[in-house]
């Protein structure tokens, strides 16, 4: 989905530039020109950039040391 109708970004130009260490909408303005213009983006990709950061922080965190988990995924399963 298209977030800057004027810089042509859309959310997976804003996930990688998260990836990429991105953190504030004005990091993305930097990087992308996200709300750079108009600015009727603003909300829309500070939105996107919550999400992204939200997922970052869930699939960056470690399981706690000594964890081992109490499942098993076979091949049929997935
Ligand atoms: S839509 Fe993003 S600056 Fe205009």
């Amino acid at each position: 989905m298209y977030v800057c109708v004027c810089n042509a970004v859309t959310e997976r130009h804003i996930d990688q530039a998260v990836r990429d260490g991105a953190t504030s909408l004005r990091e993305l303005r930097e990087r992308l020109g996200v709300a750079g213009c108009c600015g009727r983006c603003a909300t829309c990709a500070r939105d996107c950039l919550r999400s992204a950061l939200e997922e970052r922080t869930t699939v960056a965190t470690p399981a706690p040391f000594g964890f081992v988990p109490s499942y098993s995924l076979s091949a049929e399963a997935i």
